[in-house]
Parts: structure tokens; C-alpha cells; sequence
């Protein structure tokens, strides 16, 4: 009951998918920095683009700042041959509108904009109207400061799901955004964000959905602060999805933690395939965790140290195997040893080189919990660095969140929750482990992540 909610529907993702049709936010979506905003995209079958974006000053998308109102034309190109599953897409920015909800909206971007941006173009703004900030002739320079890029429409994948009784979702994966602000506006995405669900074919009921369709860029949909319930990391949370990783990694996870004795365990199931159907090795890890302050950049989520002391690794395709049975002795578990479907223990070794497994890791992390319309309990693990890198720092703590676990039916009951002290409540964990891939010739040019959080990572590597 814990593994593959979705196996119930039938996933189909045609390459290249159809984009046609307005695609929607499920939930106030949060971006590194951190931005919240809800999203509105629609393609039409002339291939012009129309999307609007609502930034908001909250974490709950319940007070807009500003949207933007972006105009372009799009062209599917070819399959993706480095994230599989994915289609490529060429895109062309015409024109881009801001409309400004508030005098403080105004005063913050003001503060954030070069004087030659403000100058020209905000003063001009009152709230209400739209105002041109860039058409293909002026403007690239508000833009920029915005951190502003549409890089996201450079992959994309559409997954339907067939519900037995005729029931369609419909989801758009669009590119992941670069955990750096620096790198956001050049980064070529390899991995998906949060999708947007189609207007025709959503969850029911999905109220997010309903809000963000009737809105304009002229009257931003507020999202309603629902109470944030305290829930603990108690129990068991798995993956919904088979989720996609830049670069290149398919995989799902399956967390369980231990507020009482502070111990948490993980096991990163790693797939060939963007279905999760061919797995090629397992990595199961576990170590502790402390919870520390309630984050000041996002409201409701908390800060949490990790620390990874064990890890195990089973292959399951021929090649990871004999790749790990070619490290040199005592660097990757026991030489000599790894079979396919045999589980092995790196701990003794203190990780694996080849990998780039270092044990212990520590990680610095951000956790939320959140309820979803159906009083579903979901944990948010914070986002991997995009660079591949690992959060062993408190400066690199993520500001953003990887797709929701789900809590398993059964996992805890409500008597167990109201033992928990408040402080035991609202956990977030997830560690990462870097695996910084130190030499080994097969590997060069690849660098291999443990994300404790749930994540091996690699890059450029076909399993
Ligand atoms: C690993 O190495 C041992 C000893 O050389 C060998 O017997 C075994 O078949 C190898 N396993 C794989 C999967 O190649």
C-alpha cells in the first residue's frame, strides 16, 4: 500500500508530447532564492505561447507582489538524449508585462532593479495595469535583474494518467530551475520542476487549480492560509512518483524516520527507465538527525541537520556491479564481491571512492510538511544543489523543495501523534551525501551524488 501510489493508473508520455491547452499550478510553488509563485501557461497549436507568472511576498502565495505576463512563440526539437523521456524545445521570448499589486511590491522591486530599469520603466507602474518591461527592442536588462528566464521551457515531458474509470490527469514537467541565482538565466535544464496539471484534466478536486485558471495577470489568484497542522516526521514516507534527477537518474524514495531516538533511514531505489521499471541498484542509508530552528526565509518549514553513517548498495544490472567490483581493496565494500541482486555494506570502507561516497556526511537541510486537499500528510525535503554538489555547509542550505513525500497509509496512528512533543513535530530530514567521484577511469567526467535526502546523482552516465 506504501510503494507506487500510481500504479492503480496507467502512465503513458508520448515523445514528442502535445502541448496544446492552459496548464496550471496544484500548489504555491516555492524556487530557489526563495520566490513563491503560481503559474499559468498556455500553448496554442500555432506554437505562440502565452504564460503568466504571480510572484507573491508569502510562502503560502496568499499576498501577491507582482505577475508577469510573458508572450512567445515555441518549437518542439528532438527527444532528449540526456534525460530520457523528455523532449527538448526551442522558445523565443516576444514580450514580457509586469502588472505590480502594491505600493510595497513596488517599493521591493524598486530596491532590487538597476536605476536604469526603475527609472524607465517602474515608475511608470501603478498597480492594475500592465506595463511593458521587455519586447525584443528594450528591456533585457530589467529582465536579467529579475533573474528572469524561461529556461524552463527548454525540456519538457506530458505524462497522462488513465484511471480505470475513464478518468484523465494530465501533467507538464517543464525544466528544472538552477538552485544558484547566478547560473539561473543559462542553466539548460536536465530535470523537471513541480508539474503543472492540465486545466481540461486535473486532479479532482484541485481548488489551487481552479483559482490560478480564473485569474488574470490583471486580478492574481491568493491562495487561502490554511492552518499548517503539526505533524511529525514520524513514520514512513514515500515517493508518488517515479521522479526524474538532472542528470540523467530515475528513482524513488522511501524514507523512515524516528523522532524519538532521532535515527532515520532511507533507501533510493534507481531506475534505467523514466517509468521506474528497470532498476539498476539500490542504496539504502541511515545515520541521524537533529532538528533545529524554524526557517527565517520560509514560514512553516524547519531546519534540520543530517548526518549519513551507513550505507548499503545492491545492484541490480550487470554493469554496476562489475564497475563496483573493480575498485581497488578496501576503497568500496568487499572487492571481488558484488554479484547482481547481493546486497553489500561500504560503511567498513568508509564509503566508496569510486562513488565519491564519504562516510559520515553531514548535510544541512530544510523540511516541511504540508497537508494536501485530501488531508494527505506530505513532507518536502529540501532541493539538491543543481551543481551536483552537497549542502555540507549551513551557507548552502537549500531555500527550495523536491517533489512531496507521501506518508504511507498505516504509518502512524493518531495516538502515536499526540505523544509527540511540539518540538518533534514538523520535521523535515533528509541528507545527502555527496559521492564525489575520485578517479577511477570508467568514471571520469562523472561525478556520482549520494543524496541522503534520497538522491545518487550522476552525470552523464547512461545506466
Ligand atoms: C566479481 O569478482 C569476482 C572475483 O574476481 C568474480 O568471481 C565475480 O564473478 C565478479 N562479479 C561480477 C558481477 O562480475
Amino acid at each position: 500500500h506504501c510503494q507506487h501510489h500510481q500504479d492503480k493508473a496507467k502512465i503513458t508520455a508520448n515523445v514528442p508530447p502535445t502541448l496544446d491547452g492552459t496548464w496550471v499550478s496544484t500548489r504555491c510553488e516555492v524556487r530557489p532564492g526563495p520566490e513563491f509563485l503560481l503559474r499559468s501557461y498556455t500553448f496554442h497549436p500555432t506554437r505562440h505561447l502565452q504564460a503568466i507568472q504571480h510572484y507573491y511576498t508569502d510562502s503560502s502565495c496568499g499576498d501577491p507582489a507582482y505577475s508577469l505576463l510573458i508572450r512567445g512563440k515555441f518549437r518542439l526539437r528532438q527527444a532528449s538524449w540526456i534525460t530520457l523521456g523528455g523532449t527538448e524545445t526551442d522558445h523565443h521570448i516576444n514580450r514580457v508585462g509586469i502588472v505590480i499589486h502594491s505600493r510595497s511590491a513596488k517599493q521591493r522591486l524598486a530596491s532590487r532593479l538597476p536605476p536604469s530599469c526603475v527609472g524607465v520603466t517602474l515608475s511608470k507602474a501603478v498597480p492594475g495595469k500592465v506595463l511593458e518591461l521587455y519586447n525584443t527592442r528594450a528591456g533585457r536588462l530589467c529582465l536579467s535583474a529579475l533573474g528572469f528566464s524561461m529556461m524552463e521551457l527548454g525540456l519538457v515531458r506530458v505524462e497522462t494518467q488513465n484511471f480505470g474509470h475513464g478518468g484523465t490527469v494530465q501533467e507538464m514537467f517543464l525544466g528544472d530551475i538552477h538552485t544558484q541565482w547566478t547560473q539561473r538565466t543559462y542553466h539548460r535544464p536536465t530535470g523537471y520542476q513541480t508539474p503543472l496539471q492540465n486545466v481540461m484534466h486535473h486532479i479532482h478536486p484541485c481548488p489551487v487549480c481552479a483559482l490560478v485558471y480564473r485569474s488574470s495577470e490583471l486580478r492574481p489568484p491568493a491562495l487561502p492560509r490554511g492552518p499548517s497542522p503539526p505533524l511529525s516526521l514520524s513514520g514512513r514516507w514515500v515517493s508518488q512518483h517515479c521522479e526524474t534527477r538532472p542528470s540523467v537518474l530515475f528513482l524513488t524514495r522511501d524514507f523512515t524516520f524516528d523522532p524519538e531516538t532521532h535515527q532515520w533511514g532511507g533507501i533510493y531505489r534507481h531506475y534505467s527507465d523514466p517509468f521506474c521499471a528497470q532498476p539498476t541498484f539500490t542504496l539504502t542509508a541511515s545515520g541521524h538527525y537533529a532538528q533545529g530552528n524554524p526557517s527565517a526565509k520560509i514560514s512553516a518549514a524547519t531546519e534540520f541537520v543530517f548526518k549519513v553513517t551507513q550505507v548499503q548498495i545492491t545492484a541490480f544490472d550487470l554493469a554496476t556491479a562489475k564497475l563496483l567490483n573493480s575498485t581497488r581493496p578496501g576503497k568500496c565494500g568487499l572487492t571481488g564481491n558484488w554479484e547482481v541482486g547481493i546486497e553489500q555494506d561500504i560503511t567498513t570502507t568508509h564509503g566508496c571512492t569510486a562513488l565519491g561516497i564519504k562516510l559520515p556526511h553531514k548535510e544541512y537541510e530544510l523540511f516541511k510538511t504540508e497537508l494536501d486537499h485530501r488531508k494527505q500528510a506530505l513532507l518536502f525535503i529540501g532541493e539538491r544543489p543543481t551543481d551536483g554538489s552537497s549542502p555540507d555547509r549551513p551557507q548552502k542550505r537549500p531555500t527550495s523543495f523536491q517533489t512531496p513525500l507521501v506518508q504511507c497509509s498505516g504509518g502512524v496512528g493518531g495516538g502515536q501523534e499526540e505523544r509527540l512533543s511540539h518540538k518533534q513535530r514538523l520535521g523535515s530530514h533528509s541528507k545527502q551525501i555527496q559521492l564525489q567521484k575520485s578517479g577511477a577511469e570508467r568514471w571520469r567526467g562523472h561525478a556520482m551524488l549520494l543524496a541522503l535526502g534520497l538522491v545518487l546523482y550522476t552525470w552523464g552516465c547512461v545506466y
